[in-house]
């Protein structure tokens, strides 16, 4: 059994993994690719290196700036003949056609070429003080060992791979081993239940599935094989399960199963790159929308992983030597961009932490900072808020000088958050950087100051664009451009292509065009409200679709609903009983949270289920989401436009339910 790659391969230089052949291996690939690992240098165009100089240039000579980029940045096989072929309203998206490159070398072997020992990745376990590093050497092997093991168990170029793993080096490794031979991954965040598994693994016919025994965190066993065997009962397609032991604690095994660590050990540390063209599949991705089923969103190779570096260098400054340190799960597309794909790719050290703020104390993420000496920490407005009710000691207790800029993704961060992430976490030193983006654009879209040191940040501001990114707010018209085309508040909209944006959602091309190209012809529509201020600095107000964000993750009231309606006779979050049927409000509301801890995820289980007689509906039959919003939030004297309204008695009534229980 392979226990100590889980436990203990940090010793640099001495590794389990150390084999010459590698070397060759490198050898080779230095004469074909163009190999310069280089951290990138700021970024400088004809003179140009302030942020608001390089953004008008990067938009109105994008061809120029991104194809310059892609060539200095990746290391490519063959070079790309076109920078850039899109149109919104075909949806189609391309870059850097013609070129070949492979994602995995990119991301390690030009690395191993020039600092083999640096280190990849910290694995940052749930228990405190037994981190795990792997050097770029190490984690190609483990990477090319996986490869193989892929290969020989019959997966080929362009066949999906599911992952369903915690944050931990097998689990990079495994997404690495796709991307190297050719094959597609597609994570599936470990929170997920079975019923959801299944969904995404069905949606995608994957053949293969690769899990853990057990998942650990904050000091639970969680038996996700369990899971998978649950999920893959109903996914024909499913052929073997690849399983790792995170734990010691043995498990059923079924001929279907795999031992991951000791099929893989059977198997070289040289496993030949497979030649991708720019535009082939990366990986698969889900999503919720606003209907009830997740779109797979699909990320293809060179322009999402150009995209992932470049603003992982620019927007946290990441310099040579940091330790970049995000919080969030590799389930999640910030644990693609900035756990993984970003920070390999320019040759940093990336922290992957599996356990909880909160454990074993409400201090482990400053101790984790501490003690891994991380420079850049990326994290969830949802844990800073959880975090700074705990009281300013636990973040004081640690040093945190190594520390030089905070991060913040996923959810708007109030004001209160923002200001304590900045004066406690950062000592008001280390500039608060909150960060929109999505599953869909790859990679950041608006932050304060890409590389810019003297730029002004307002709090709870996302502030402005990234290279390439030209946002405009939209109501009936455009409402605000940047460069000065007026300020206010609109559906946020992106009215030119970058390389970092989903191609398609898996197959349905059909719902990639209707979503995101069809509410404002002409532009990516992201289903985000924003204001512009006069300053021309982006605020992100929050989703306008039919999806919520649950702490930091994003759930469609669709699919929320289809769990819940379809399992219990008729009832919403905002439950509406049928006539006469009759039922104990507490006993209703254990029950709707099992249901959907069962269906889709424990994350997703409603905090607070109100019993209402009717819900607030447009004259269409539409439910008013955002007058609910507001009730719940106790805002209802700003209730916002209620002209379509059908019935305002129905909203008052809601509003009276709700003081009663609250
Ligand atoms: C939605 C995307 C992309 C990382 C994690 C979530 C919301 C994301 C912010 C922010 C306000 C934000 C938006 C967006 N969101 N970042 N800094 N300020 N809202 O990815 O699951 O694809 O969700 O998260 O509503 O549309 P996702």
């Amino acid at each position: 059994m392979m226990w100590s790659l889980w436990r203990c391969s940090s010793m640099t230089g001495s590794s389990a993994f150390t084999n010459v052949r590698v070397f060759k291996c490198f050898r080779q690939f230095v004469k074909n690719y163009n190999i310069s690992a280089r951290m990138p240098e700021a970024i400088a165009f004809q003179g140009v290196s302030d942020h608001s100089g390089l953004h008008k240039f990067s938009v109105n000579e994008s061809e120029t700036f991104w194809g310059a980029l892609a060539s200095q940045r990746l290391s490519w096989i063959s070079p790309f003949n076109t920078v850039q072929n899109c149109n919104f309203s075909q949806g189609k998206i391309k870059w850097f056609e013609g070129g070949k490159l492979n994602v995995s070398v990119n991301c390690l072997d030009r690395h191993v070429h020039t600092c083999p020992e640096r280190v990849a990745l910290i694995w940052e376990r749930d228990e405190p003080g037994t981190e795990v590093k792997f050097t770029y050497r190490e984690l190609l092997e483990l990477t090319c060992r996986l490869g193989n093991l892929l290969k020989r168990l019959g997966v080929r170029r362009g066949d999906c791979v599911t992952l369903y793993m915690p944050s931990c080096p097998l689990a990079v490794a495994s997404m690495l081993a796709c991307a190297r031979i050719g094959a597609v991954h597609n994570v599936v965040f470990a929170g997920f239940s079975a019923e959801a598994l299944a969904d995404r693994i069905r949606d995608t016919q994957s053949s293969t599935v690769i899990t853990v025994n057990q998942g650990v965190r904050g000091g639970k066993v969680i038996d996700l094989k369990r899971t998978v065997d649950q999920a893959v009962q109903n996914c024909p397609s499913v052929q073997q399960v690849l399983v790792a032991m995170r734990t010691e604690n043995s498990v059923a095994m079924t001929d279907r199963d795999v031992p991951l660590e000791e099929e893989m050990m059977k198997e070289d540390v040289v496993c030949e790159p497979v030649t991708m063209d720019s535009e082939d599949v990366l990986f698969l991705l889900y999503t919720s929308g606003s209907t009830g089923k997740p779109k797979g969103l699909v990320h293809t190779q060179a322009g999402y992983l150009l995209y992932a570096a470049v603003t992982h260098r620019y927007v946290f400054s990441y310099q040579d030597g940091d330790v970049f340190g995000c919080m969030a799960d590799i389930g999640w597309i910030t644990g693609h961009s900035y756990g993984v794909y970003g920070p390999l790719c320019n040759g940093g050290t990336t922290v992957l932490f599996e356990s909880t703020p909160v454990y074993p104390d409400p201090g482990r993420y400053w101790e984790t900072v501490q003690r891994l000496g991380i420079s850049q920490f990326y994290g969830a407005p949802t844990a800073i808020r959880l975090l700074l009710k705990y009281g300013d000691e636990w973040v004081q207790k640690y040093d945190r000088s190594c520390l030089k800029t905070l991060g913040s993704v996923g959810e708007p961060i109030n004001r209160e958050a923002w200001e304590w992430y900045h004066r406690v976490v950062g000592g008001g030193r280390c500039p608060v950087i909150d960060t929109w983006w999505q599953t869909e654009t790859g990679g950041i879209c608006i932050a304060p100051r890409p590389s810019d040191p003297d730029a002004e940040i307002i709090p709870g501001m996302a502030m402005r664009p990234f290279y390439g990114i030209k946002p405009a707010l939209l109501d009936a018209k455009v409402v605000a451009e940047p460069s000065g085309a007026g300020w206010g508040s609109g559906a946020l909209c992106i009215s030119m292509a970058w390389p970092g944006m989903a191609r398609t959602i898996h197959n349905d091309h059909q719902r990639f065009i209707e979503t995101y190209f069809q509410p404002y012809p002409g532009y990516f529509f992201t289903g985000d409200g924003a204001y512009c201020s006069k300053e021309g600095y982006y605020q992100i107000v929050g989703r306008l679709d039919d999806v919520i964000n649950v702490s930091g993750h994003r759930l469609g009231t669709a699919e929320l609903e289809d769990v819940v309606v379809c399992t219990i006779k008729c009832v919403y979050v905002f439950v509406v009983l049928k006539k006469g049927v009759e039922v104990q409000e507490d006993v209703l509301a254990q029950q709707l949270r099992e249901m959907v801890s069962r269906n889709i995820a424990k994350y997703a289980s409603p905090d607070y289920i109100q019993v209402v007689g009717r819900l607030p509906k447009t004259r269409s039959g539409k439910i008013m989401r955002r007058v609910l919003r507001k009730v719940v939030e106790r805002k209802t004297d700003d209730l916002g436009d209620l002209s379509t309204l059908d019935d305002s008695e129905a909203v008052h009534e809601v509003i009276r339910g709700h003081q009663r229980l609250h």
